[in-house]
């Protein structure tokens, strides 16, 4: 784990409240892979006084990593005023990552809004042959994949309120995607809304389809010190809680108790 004051290379509205950022570190580049996280403080003063915790979009040649957030208080409020050049302390990379998906598996990756930024990173990273379905609230809160992942830009949307894309929930895609045989499942990764990924949990666990969620939680640490971000686990797991900072974000969707969430 790497902690540094890093160089904002772009700070740039990519989508309605959301930006995507650049930030210099040849050091976290080189140790980053798909659903880890950094814990960013977001001001050099002590206000907000926690870090806030974002997942790691990307990364750009030997030094450049991506961040994609939306803006929806205070902290990423302050987060989107920060100029190219500017410095911010980050802290990272954080917690478990997505196993990358078996070669010549098929593999669908199921986004909720802005869920889309681990996912596109695994999208970066793995040589499969992937279909990616990502579901935004509006067309005007759409991640334009040509700016955060070049290398994927087909990919299929739905917007709940039917302004591009299926109209109605990303999950009744999923849902067209597992009607076939039980042989052509495809292996899930999935992060967005709690909601959604319990809709994702639902439809995977009862036909026991390989699936892996990214979560979120309120977290004050990042390191598995304070116990805030507590999960609860399945009762067949050897655990009653997991810490999503450091036994995830990154969970094998059978070992949650996703009643409890
Ligand atoms: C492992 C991890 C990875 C994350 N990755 C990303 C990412 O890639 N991009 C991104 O935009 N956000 C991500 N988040 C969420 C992000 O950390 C929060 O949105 C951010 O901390 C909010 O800070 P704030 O000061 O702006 O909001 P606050 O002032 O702290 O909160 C403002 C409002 O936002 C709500 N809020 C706060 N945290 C969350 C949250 N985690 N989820 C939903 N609502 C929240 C609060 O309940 C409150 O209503 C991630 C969170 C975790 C735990
Ligand atoms: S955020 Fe402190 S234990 Fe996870």
């Amino acid at each position: 784990m790497i902690e540094q004051n890093t160089q904002i290379i772009f700070n740039k509205k990519v989508a309605s409240g959301t930006f995507l950022m650049g930030l210099r570190s040849p050091e976290i580049v080189v140790k980053a892979r798909p659903g880890q996280f950094v814990m960013i403080r977001v001001s050099p003063n002590t206000d907000p006084l926690l870090r806030r915790p974002f997942s790691i979009c990307g990364t750009r040649g030997n030094d450049l990593f991506l961040i994609l957030y939306k803006v929806v208080g205070k902290g990423t409020a302050i987060l989107s005023n920060v100029r190219k050049g500017e410095k911010l302390s980050v802290l990272g990379p954080l917690g478990r990552e997505f196993e990358l998906p078996e070669p010549g598996r098929k593999s669908l990756l199921v986004s909720g809004g802005i869920g889309v930024a681990p996912l596109v990173f695994l999208a970066q990273a793995a040589k499969n042959n992937l279909v990616f379905i990502a579901g935004y609230r509006s067309a005007s809160e759409m991640v334009p994949m040509e700016q955060v992942c070049p290398s994927r830009t087909d990919i299929s949307i739905a917007t709940d309120d039917g302004t591009a894309g299926h109209p109605g929930f990303v999950t009744e895609i999923l849902e067209s995607h597992l009607a076939g045989s039980a042989d052509d499942y495809p292996k899930i990764f999935a992060c967005g809304p709690l909601p959604m990924l319990k809709r994702v949990a639902a439809l995977t666990i009862d036909r026991d389809i390989p699936c892996q969620v990214s979560l979120e939680a309120n977290m004050a640490c990042g390191l598995g010190a304070c116990q805030g971000c507590a999960v609860g686990a399945s009762k067949d797991s050897d655990r009653t809680y997991y810490h999503v900072c450091q036994d995830g974000p990154v969970f094998d969707v059978h070992t949650l108790d996703w009643e409890s969430l």
